[in-house]
């Protein structure tokens, strides 16, 4: 799963699929993923050879976030960008929404002991974020194909996203090589249930070697 680039790197990497990504990733294909173990997923989730393929600098200057912006990441795990994100906006506010009680927690304690005073921990229900209000950019990371009823999900989040505000959608390919073999996450699939939703696609990033990335706006009612 790891994007390594010299042979060092690609060992590393190996290693780190082997003893820590495979058996989490895999876990993903039935969408029923107990979260619950936080240090089990930080080391995952939060292990820096992420950060080969991830490319967490370009995704959030792709985001164009002004230092006043208000983020919500949905389903923020342990905080990989909800933490980045919130250095980014040092006026702004960033919502670390998550459905797993032990991951809300650990996102605040993360929060408080980085000195984020502008990050807030939420416990989101499935069908609600349950965000205090609007936000100029939503963004969901590997989060969409555990979401049930996603049309139905994208329709109540529109509620929470500012007239001109942006939903970026980041989930994984479905390749060959892909770590998630799912027809869930095709993005064809993912445009037309946007679409259903009440969505356009304002844009599409390809940087990324093992994801997708679209952006979307509220489409004109
Ligand atoms: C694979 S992790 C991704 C974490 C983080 N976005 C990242 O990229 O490191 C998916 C997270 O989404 C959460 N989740 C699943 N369904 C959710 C929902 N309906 N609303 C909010 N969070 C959800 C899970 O509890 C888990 O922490």
């Amino acid at each position: 799963m790891f994007h390594a680039r010299s042979p060092a790197a690609l060992l590393l990497a190996w290693i780190a699929a082997a003893v820590l990504a495979v058996p989490a990733w895999a876990q993903h294909a039935n969408h029923q993923v107990d979260f619950s173990d936080t240090q089990k997923w930080s080391r995952v989730f939060d292990n820096p050879l992420r950060d080969e393929w991830q490319k967490p600098v370009q995704v959030i200057r792709a985001l164009r976030l002004k230092p006043t912006s208000r983020v919500a990441d949905i389903g923020s795990g342990t905080g990989y960008f909800a933490i980045r994100i919130a250095r980014m906006v040092p006026q702004g506010r960033v919502f670390g929404v998550d459905t797993e009680p032990a991951m809300v927690k650990f996102l605040a304690e993360r929060g408080k002991r980085e000195g984020l005073a502008n990050l807030t921990s939420i416990e989101g229900a499935p069908e609600d974020p349950k965000l205090p209000g609007a936000v100029d950019v939503m963004l969901m990371v590997d989060v969409y194909h555990h979401i049930g009823d996603r049309v139905g999900y994208l329709r109540a989040v529109r509620r929470y996203l500012e007239p001109r505000g942006r939903l970026a959608i980041i989930d994984h390919v479905d390749t060959p090589g892909s770590v998630l073999k799912d027809e869930r996450t095709a993005p064809r699939r993912i445009k037309a249930e946007l679409k259903r939703a009440g969505y356009e696609l304002a844009a599409e990033h390809s940087f990324l070697p093992e994801q997708y990335f679209l952006i979307f706006k509220p489409a004109a009612r």
